[in-house]
Parts: structure tokens; C-alpha cells; sequence
């Protein structure tokens, strides 16, 4: 049921808060209630001392317990549309951890799969479990016996069952055809489990990812402030009748672009385009003009290089929107409107700029008149390759 709400899409954002509580749950270690573990004790920190909190191993995954994934050499992602963008986003949280990945779309996995063998973990990362390209790509990756893992939203679709391994992102139903809950609850997923990967495949572990899990503990809270600010809506009233918008971002702000591109086209009807921000002078700078609002993700991460493409594109007359951290007054002094997100570890960051992303979709969709939960020629599966 919508209750309150007039579109399903418009209720399952609002859920997020709720959905990652539920991805979440049980899946970090605390050293309290509420309290996310960092395994450097505070007085043993100050004398020097480097501590590990006995049985805190900072995620704690029921289905996969360490050592898990020690005989795996290889990753590779197989996926299609919004769980392709959140597949590059676990693709980058690996490789800061030293582990490498690679990440292709299902539908051509599936017709020219990669080299694999029994040391590849190849993971799927499908919402419902029953993307045709997703699962053919998981049975040819199998057949060269590669070890399949599903990371799904839904318990007992084809995915989960075929695969070797599983894991349930929790995110509840999602009725709309536009990904929005359960995009935020797979990369909270894959955060965790690159973590796992990480400790089990590369030994690694490091401050910057106990910071990233301490912050996705509190990630409910944080999507919750995103969702209680209006400024999306006053964005579209200012650019909502334009001829394209460009998304640009670079590290795991370029996911974040591309799904920002992809929502906004997928319910607006109206062309959008995702790039990664350096990509620019290489062919879609010909196409930035007057009319063409570019909306600059900024995590925290290479902010220099993206506010350069930033003035490359007002140069050529195009509006700039910001999302950004409401603390970074350089950005949001040199964007020509901004819509701000809390302080926060660059890879949160990505999730809560996507959630402002979602809103100026719905918000133009809307204005639009858009059938925003079944946009034309759409399916919310897609079971056909
Ligand atoms: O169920 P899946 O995650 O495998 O679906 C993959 C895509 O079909 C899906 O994400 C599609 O791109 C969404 N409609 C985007 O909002």
C-alpha cells in the first residue's frame, strides 16, 4: 500500500532509513548498544598501544564467517542497470582494500564470460533474483567453475538458489520500477561484505574502513536527514524544462552519476547522461550548453579535479548543481545551486548523494505527470535476455 504517499517510488525513498536499518542489523560489531567498534581502544590508543576488542571483528555475517572466502583469488561482479552502478561501487571499496575486481554488465557476461576458475568468486548482484542476463551470466560462470555468490533482495528467487552462496540484502519489497531502496541497501551490503573479502582474500584491514563502518551503523539516521530537506524540489523548479543533464562524478561518485542518469531517464522520459567527470573533454563537453544542468557529485574525494570540470562546464554556459557536503563552502560558492548532504566518510557520502539524485527524479517526474511507478516499456524484472 502507498498510504500517504501518491507513488510507490516516493514511499520506498522515504524507507530507506528504515531498509538500512534492516540491512544492517546484527551485521556490525558494537562495543555497546548503538555503538559501532573501533577496534583501537581510546585509552590504548592514547598510550600507543594497537588493540583488538576481543571478538570484535567489525562485521560479524551470519552466512559468511571469516575465512569464508580464504581460497578466493578472483572477484568478478555480474549485474544489470541500478545493481550494475552499485556492483562499481563495491568494485572501488575493494580495491582501496587491495583486492581487485572486475565489474561487467550481465548481458554481455553472459554471451562472452571472463576467464574464471575454481578460485573466482563471481557475484551477482541482483535486487529480485531473476534478471535473466544476471542469471545466465552466474550459470556460464559456474560452468567454468567459478564459485557463485547472489547478492539479492529477495529470499528464495532463482539466484539464491542457484548460487553457491547467498546474501539478502533486507531492503523489503520494492514495488516501484525505479531501484531506490534496495540501490542504498546493496552498497551498504557491499560494504560489508567487502570487509569479509577484504580480511579473508587480502588480510586487510585499516582505520578508513572501521571509519566506513562506524558510519554505516549510523546511515539510517543520516539518509533520514537528506530525506527531511526540500531542496531538491526547489532545484527542478529551476531547471525543469531543459533539453539534457549530464551527471558527472569521479571514484564512487561515478556510480552514483551514472544512477542519478539512469533514474532520472528511466521515469522523466527526458535524456540523461552519466559520465565519469574526466571523461568530459573526451567527447560529451561538444554537447554542454546553456541548456544542459550538470549535476556534480562530490563525495569528499578528488574535490579539485571535479570543481576544474565543474568551471570547464560554466564556462560553456552550463548550470552546475552541487550535491555536496554542507560543510565544503568552496563548492558550494562556485556551484550555481547545491544540494547538500552531512559530513561524512566519502564512500556514505555516495549513498546520501544518490539519495538527493533520487528526489530530483521524482520531483521532475512528477512535475512531469510521469506513470512514475511503471514508466512506458519498462518491467521491474526483467526475465528475458
Ligand atoms: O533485479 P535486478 O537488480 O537484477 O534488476 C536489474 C535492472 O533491471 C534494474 O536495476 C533496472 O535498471 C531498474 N529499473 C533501474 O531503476
Amino acid at each position: 500500500e502507498k498510504g500517504r504517499y501518491d507513488h510507490f517510488m516516493r514511499k520506498e525513498i522515504s524507507e530507506q532509513p528504515t531498509a538500512l536499518a534492516q540491512t544492517i542489523e546484527g551485521r556490525i560489531d558494537a562495543s555497546e548498544e548503538g555503538e559501532p567498534i573501533v577496534t583501537d581502544g581510546s585509552e590504548a590508543a592514547s598510550r600507543g598501544d594497537s588493540v583488538s576488542t576481543p571478538g570484535a571483528d567489525g562485521v560479524s555475517l551470519e552466512e559468511f564467517p571469516p575465512g569464508t572466502f580464504a581460497d578466493v583469488s578472483a572477484i568478478q561482479f555480474v549485474a544489470c542497470g541500478t545493481s550494475y552502478h552499485a556492483a562499481l561501487y563495491g568494485q572501488q571499496l575493494l580495491a582501496r582494500r587491495g583486492v581487485s575486481a572486475q565489474t561487467f554488465r550481465a548481458g554481455e557476461y553472459a554471451m562472452s564470460p571472463a576467464p574464471v576458475d575454481d578460485d573466482t568468486l563471481v557475484i551477482g548482484v541482483t535486487q529480485s533474483g531473476e534478471t535473466a542476463d544476471t542469471l545466465e551470466s552466474l550459470r556460464r560462470a559456474a560452468e567454468g567453475g567459478a564459485r557463485t555468490l547472489a547478492l539479492t533482495n529477495v529470499v528464495g528467487s532463482t539466484a539464491a538458489r542457484e548460487c553457491d552462496d547467498a546474501m539478502f540484502i533486507r531492503a523489503g519489497p520494492e514495488i516501484g520500477v525505479a531501484a531506490t531502496k534496495t540501490f542504498s541497501s546493496q552498497v551498504a551490503s557491499l560494504g560489508l561484505l567487502a570487509e569479509r573479502l577484504a580480511r579473508d582474500v587480502a588480510d586487510s584491514e585499516s582505520e578508513d574502513s572501521r571509519q566506513l563502518l562506524a558510519e554505516l551503523s549510523t546511515l539510517p539516521e543520516t539518509v533520514q536527514r537528506v530525506l527531511d530537506e526540500t531542496q531538491a524540489m526547489e532545484v527542478v523548479d529551476r531547471y525543469r524544462a531543459m533539453d539534457s543533464y549530464f551527471f558527472i562524478g569521479r571514484g564512487v561518485a561515478h556510480p552514483v552519476a551514472m544512477e542519478g542518469a539512469l533514474k532520472f531517464k528511466e521515469i522523466t522520459y527526458e535524456h540523461a547522461e552519466g559520465f565519469a567527470a574526466g571523461q568530459l573533454k573526451h567527447g560529451p563537453l561538444a554537447l554542454v550548453t546553456p541548456n544542459t544542468p550538470v549535476f556534480a557529485v562530490f563525495t569528499g574525494r578528488h574535490t579539485d579535479k571535479t570543481l576544474s570540470n565543474v568551471r570547464e562546464v560554466q564556462a560553456r554556459g552550463a548550470p552546475v548543481i552541487g550535491v555536496v557536503s554542507e560543510d565544503n563552502r568552496e563548492v558550494i560558492d562556485t556551484v550555481d545551486a547545491a544540494l547538500t548532504i552531512p559530513e561524512a566518510h566519502p564512500d556514505v557520502a555516495a549513498v546520501l548523494a544518490n539519495v538527493q539524485l533520487q528526489l530530483v527524479a521524482y520531483h521532475v517526474a512528477d512535475y512531469l505527470d510521469r506513470p512514475i511507478d511503471k514508466p512506458r516499456n519498462l518491467a521491474k524484472s526483467v526475465t528475458v535476455e
